[in-house]
């Protein structure tokens, strides 16, 4: 990889915002903004992308955002979306430019703290040039307006994410790069920022989204809901759903309000799953620690509007196709892992499906009488789960693979044979804890699970986490 020298590349930047080059911009995170004067705007265009191994473009350096402030209007009949995203983020550099992510749509307007900015489109990013540039460490505020029809886009493993029509208005899905189709943000999982979203749409339609609803009205024939999410969310976490909705509300034991929807197509169908979230929480807050949350709940579409199911914060997405107590134990497990402890960048993606998936066995062993030491041995002799190993998925296309979630819940299921049951609900409690709302790194992960269970596990990494053959035994 080439690291030019940022000085090198400082002449090009108040001239030619569009052509920021990624590589350009190394330590830009942590750098003073210290190239030459350049005329203009002072300090150096920030990094287009954070170099994340699978999608080297997503996310942006340079700032960090602290809180979203999406104001959507949705007309389903026309697939037509009127927007207006308000960013507060502080300056981690000195800026004369940085970027957001954003995909299709048409940037009306932008500005940064009330003053026009220059907006710049190239791919999917989207380039702001504040007229007075912003010094580091100031909180800044960016407004951009925007519209048209969102994007519906394809992962490199053929899977549908971002703005998806529905039968009855439209669903967004943002794992791994989707929120770019709805709102322009730093859309990597490292930033993560409190959200508060307005949802508009024809009466008739409800929107529903993550965290807690604080008010809901129809006037002259339009519909608003307000959500707020008051703990930090990765913006893959991210959701809109509108649609005609069967809604349930209810309280889990420890006082947290739980909230559903589901399709009038499948309420009946899932009412009976859905009734158990106030009891499959507890029991996962027995073995996980404290909900890290204010809010929870489901939404449930039916058959052929999404594709998978998805951990979207607070209320996670289910398809009816395959909803089942697997599934919802897995994205409830979510919660804490993936979504309270996030991955630092998505090539740490094991981390949240190992464990997810290590809860349906953990579901097995307490509520079916299937031991995970037999679930693990099943997972062991299915030659698809030893395709690669799951801290390194091969190429983007590979995140979702079965690796990722079945041998990484393999790692899990050694590490509880060798420390033992004590200090393995200790590791499943404590390592939420340690990194709850933020972030952590594969190398955060077993540097923990080492000092909790106070002996060196290399072996057990090179052979299960990081090897490429399938050992001999299980
Ligand atoms: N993280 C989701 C889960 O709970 C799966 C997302 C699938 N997305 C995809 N692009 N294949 O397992
Ligand atoms: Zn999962």
């Amino acid at each position: 990889m080439r690291h030019p020298s940022r000085a090198r590349l400082a002449p090009f930047a108040a001239a030619a915002a569009l052509l920021i080059p990624l590589a350009g911009c190394t330590g830009a995170e942590d750098g003073h903004g210290d190239g030459p004067d350049t005329g203009g705007a002072h300090g150096t265009p920030g990094a287009a992308g954070l170099r994340d191994p699978y999608f080297p473009h997503l996310g942006n350096g340079g700032y960090d955002v602290q809180h979203y402030a999406l104001t959507l209007d949705y007309d389903p009949a026309r697939d037509h979306l009127d927007a207006t995203a308000e960013i507060t983020a502080r300056a981690t550099q000195d800026l004369s430019a940085f970027n957001l992510d954003l995909t299709g749509l048409t940037v009306r307007r932008a500005t940064v703290d009330g003053a026009e900015a220059a907006a710049e489109r190239a791919g999917d990013e989207l380039t702001l040039r504040p007229r007075d540039g912003i010094d580091r460490g100031k909180v800044f505020r960016t407004v951009v307006t925007y519209s048209g029809t969102p994007r519906k886009m394809t992962d490199a493993d053929g899977s549908a994410e971002g703005w998806l029509k529905t039968k009855d208005g439209a669903l967004a899905l943002g794992e791994p790069a989707g929120s770019m189709a709805w709102f322009p943000g730093n859309h990597h999982p490292s930033d993560k920022a409190t959200y508060d979203v307005t949802l508009t749409v024809p009466e008739g339609l409800r929107a529903f989204s993550n965290g807690v609803r604080t008010s809901e009205r129809t006037v002259g024939g339009r519909t608003t809901a307000v959500w707020h999410s008051a703990q930090p969310m990765a913006s893959y976490l991210a959701t809109v759903a509108v649609g005609r909705w069967t809604t349930t509300t209810s309280t889990t034991p420890s006082g947290i309000p739980v909230l559903t929807a589901a399709d009038p197509a499948v309420a009946a169908g899932s009412a009976a799953l859905m009734r158990r979230i106030p009891e499959l929480l507890a029991w996962e807050q027995e073995n996980f620690g404290p909900y890290p949350f204010s809010s929870t709940g489901a939404i449930v579409e039916q058959d052929g509007d999404a594709g998978y199911a998805l951990e979207t914060q607070t209320r996670p997405v289910f398809p009816q196709g395959s909803f089942d107590v697997g599934t919802l134990v897995h994205e409830m497990a979510h919660q804490w892992y993936g979504d309270s402890v996030s991955p630092a960048t998505w090539k740490d993606m094991w981390l949240n499906e190992s464990f997810a998936t290590y809860a349906e066995w953990l579901y097995g062993e307490d509520f079916e009488d299937t031991p995970a030491q037999r679930s693990f041995e099943k997972a062991f002799a299915e030659d698809a789960n030893w395709a690669f190993p799951p801290a390194e998925p091969p190429t983007a296309r590979d995140l979702f693979a079965p690796p990722v979630y079945q041998r990484g819940a393999m790692v899990l299921h050694k590490i509880r044979q060798t420390v033992g049951d004590d200090t393995f609900y200790e590791i499943l409690a404590g390592w939420p804890a340690k990194h709850r709302h933020g972030n952590a790194s594969t190398e955060d992960f077993t540097t923990y699970v080492e000092d909790v269970a106070g002996e060196d596990l290399s072996d057990l990494w090179d052979v299960w986490l990081y090897g490429d053959d399938k050992p001999a035994k299980p």
